[in-house]
């Protein structure tokens, strides 16, 4: 006998963007998100405006995503939500949500780890792409997050690895910050990088132990290479924007796939995937695929639009979630931190 559908309405809001979207077993049917442009002129997310942001969009966003999908909220078997791991004034609007909306309808929430999320979007049906089999390396790469997951099962993963100070995304950010991009200036980084030379310029790498990063000496040996080059001449980024974008995005490659290639070592497994804001950067895309065709890794790539913070991710982890009955209750409380 075929089992019944399962359909789930997911809720993510852990930074600045609002996102909801419903799933049908392993099936997207709709991923919405609105964004917020407001943080750009303060050069970084601001919490205070991104939950009154999330306040006004969270209504409209629900109802958008289950018209997309073409559901009643009567015909929905769960509504799921990110707990965390975000800033704490975001993650209460679609915590408060979730519950009041599950509880009015009599169906079972779901408390969703965002970083889970990242992880589990390369389960979401494509049909252009295969699934990864257990177990595989995940390397998550966000504006605030940088971990090498060891993924067991669906739910079952360790982090092996993580950063001792700023994120790869926050690498980004700041590199670009120094090159006077707007905020986030990853994407901008990853332009222009197209058109310039990698070995133009070399950058201090540090050296972690184990499966650990570190990219706050990056950002200090870029701001001092600048100075001294600005001092010889003034408009030296202007001149050199692509060399330096080029540079910059070569060496967090680098201090990312070396960790992860060793990790793949160390641990015997051919399956590599990338997860997160970052791995929308097309260096990295290249790098992993260069994997692929040198060494004969299996690597998964995720769709650009489940790179970034979105409800998918959110709610292909609350499938997995409700096939095991877990549940919480309405006593459930958002959390800042959240390990996996
Ligand atoms: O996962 P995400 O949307 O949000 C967090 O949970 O942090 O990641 C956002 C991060 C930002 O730091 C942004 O600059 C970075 O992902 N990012 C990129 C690219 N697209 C987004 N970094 C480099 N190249 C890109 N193409
Ligand atoms: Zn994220």
């Amino acid at each position: 006998m075929r089992q019944k559908d399962t359909l789930i309405l997911a809720i993510e809001s852990s930074c600045d963007d609002t996102s909801a979207a419903v799933i049908k077993n392993t099936t997207v049917l709709s991923n919405l998100i609105a964004r917020q442009v407001i943080h750009e002129q303060y050069g970084g997310v601001v919490p205070e405006l991104a939950s009154r942001a999330h306040q006004i969009n969270i209504v409209p966003v629900v109802d958008q995503a289950l018209k997309k999908a073409e559901v009643t909220k009567e015909q929905l078997d769960a509504i799921a939500f990110t707990r965390g791991p975000g800033l704490m004034g975001s993650l209460v609007v679609g915590t408060s949500f979730a519950k009041a909306f599950a509880m009015s309808l009599g169906i079972p929430l779901i408390a969703v780890n965002h970083m889970v999320g990242h992880v589990l979007a390369h389960f979401i049906d494509d049909e252009n792409k295969p699934k990864p089999t257990f177990p595989f390396l995940c390397l998550t790469v966000s504006g605030g997050h940088t971990q090498i997951v060891l993924v067991k099962d669906h739910l079952e993963m360790e982090v092996i690895g993580s950063t001792i100070d700023d994120a790869a995304g926050e690498a980004f950010d700041k590199a670009a910050k120094l090159l006077g991009f707007p905020y986030p200036g990853g994407p901008f980084v990853d332009k222009f990088a197209q058109g310039g030379n990698a070995s133009a310029f070399s950058f201090a790498k540090p050296s972690t132990k184990g499966y650990d990063f570190s990219f706050s000496g990056l950002k200090t040996s870029i701001l001092y290479f600048l100075q001294k080059q600005q001092q010889l001449d003034p408009d030296f980024i202007e001149k050199n924007k692509a060399d330096l974008c080029a540079s910059i995005q070569e060496t967090v490659i680098g201090i990312l796939m070396k960790k992860l290639l060793k990790a793949a070592q160390d641990y015997g497994i051919n399956q590599l995937a990338i997860a997160g804001g970052v791995s929308a950067n097309s260096g990295l895309r290249n790098a992993l695929l260069n994997l692929e065709k040198e060494k004969g890794f299996q690597v998964f790539i995720p769709k650009f639009d489940y790179c970034t913070d979105n409800a998918a991710m959110i709610a292909i982890t609350a499938k997995y979630m409700f096939e095991k009955g877990i549940f919480a209750d309405q006593q459930v409380a958002a959390t800042a931190r959240f390990s996996i």
